[in-house]
């Protein structure tokens, strides 16, 4: 894999020049709640104790395309605004007990005209049983309700018109990504339309597995859904800026686990229209490509894959109607080029050991009119 590109820097390399991931969208419920001298200096103290949010401050690019604390959908805003009341309430009370036990011991250090005196013992004081009862009750109170809202506003969510549906399917360790009511069927690249004021355009997934237990995780975009065998769970996003948006499986599902990437592409208005027009069009049959077409269905390839409008029909991989039309091979192993296709199509395993894929133990000629058709499925 020597001369092959890795996803990591292939991330990187998308998200540069991209300006507008710095700025994150205003959002009402949060200016309100930090609005005004108190919420304001939480906040400053918030971002002054907190790590991560001092790189989100910083412009570390390396940290923003999976940075939980600059989103930009709405359930993702929801969430970072409930996070930064808890954090900046633990950081107040870290504050408080600290700076109070940083006092005490210098204040009342040992002293050397102190050697034989035991400090005043308190017994049975109600005030100070009093404080250290209910101010922690009504800090837990004040953060179960934010939460309970948060959660409210996020699960209980209704579509609205406009809302694109798409079930995702989990499965070892690729993403199959069907848009049931557009007859679009695509792999590992999510394509959603942005929503701007005025014009909502969230999408709402449903998620199920075809075999173990993964995990749907776009950090920007929403909080992480677990993706059951057996079991519907609903979660959605609502973009606020067009883009590419990673993620990954965020829970243990085997070997290739890691290797388990999501991409979102989030269309600018109209756009998403475009994209669903070229994945409704047939493959085009072009009798200069027959040498591979019928490699290909020669092979066992027709038993996991399905190309539209031909006899492969298999479900167990992505389907390849429009398999250049994608970013990345292999769950976002590796960017879809020419010579990435040739090498995945001759041995999965050496790209991503484990994969469900085998090596079909093509020769060299047939190889080359496989990758030849594959590359004209746009
Ligand atoms: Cu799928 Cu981890």
């Amino acid at each position: 894999m020597g001369d092959q590109m890795t996803s990591q820097n292939f991330i990187s390399q998308k998200r540069e020049g991209c300006t507008k991931i710095r700025k994150s969208p205003s959002f009402p419920l949060y200016q309100r709640a930090t609005k005004g001298g108190f919420g304001s200096v939480l906040t400053a103290l918030l971002i002054l104790s907190s790590p991560a949010v001092a790189f989100a401050a910083s412009g570390d690019k390396a940290f923003t395309p999976t940075n939980i604390f600059v989103p930009f959908s709405t359930p993702a805003h929801a969430i970072y605004q409930n996070a930064s009341l808890v954090l900046t309430i633990c950081a107040a009370i870290f504050l408080v007990v600290g700076g109070l036990l940083a006092y005490s011991i210098f204040r009342f250090r040992r002293r050397p005209e102190h050697e034989n005196l035991e400090p005043p013992q308190v017994y049975g004081s109600n005030q100070i049983e009093l404080a250290w009862t209910v101010i922690p009750i009504l800090i837990v109170i004040v953060i179960t309700l934010a939460t309970t809202r948060t959660i409210y506003d996020v699960q209980g969510a209704l579509p609205p018109p406009g809302t694109v549906n798409v079930t995702v399917v989990g499965h070892q360790w690729w993403w199959e990504i069907r848009y049931p009511d557009l007859g679009i069927v695509t792999a590992n690249e999510l394509h959603v339309p942005v929503t701007e004021s005025g014009n909502r355009r969230p999408t709402f997934l449903k998620l199920e597995s075809a075999d173990v237990a993964h995990s749907f995780w776009v950090p920007q975009l929403a909080g992480k859904t677990d993706v059951i065998p057996n079991r519907r769970n609903v979660m959605w996003i609502e973009p606020t800026e067009p883009g590419t948006y990673v993620g990954n499986c965020a829970e243990y599902c085997g070997l290739q686990h890691a290797r388990m990437l999501i991409r979102v592409i989030v269309h600018p208005p109209g756009d998403f229209e475009n994209w669903v027009a070229a994945q409704k069009q047939p493959p085009v049959d072009d009798p200069q490509l027959r040498a591979g077409r019928d490699a290909f269905f020669s092979t066992s390839c027709i038993n996991c894959h399905v190309i539209k409008g031909t006899k492969a029909k298999g479900q167990f991989g992505p389907d390849l109607t429009h398999l250049m039309s994608r970013e990345t091979i292999g769950a976002g192993v590796v960017p879809n080029t020419a010579e990435n296709l040739r090498a995945w199509v001759r041995d999965p395993q050496h790209i991503k050991p484990g994969a469900l894929m085998p090596n079909m133990q093509l020769s060299d000629a047939e190889l080359d009119q496989v990758v030849v058709y594959l590359a004209s499925l746009k």
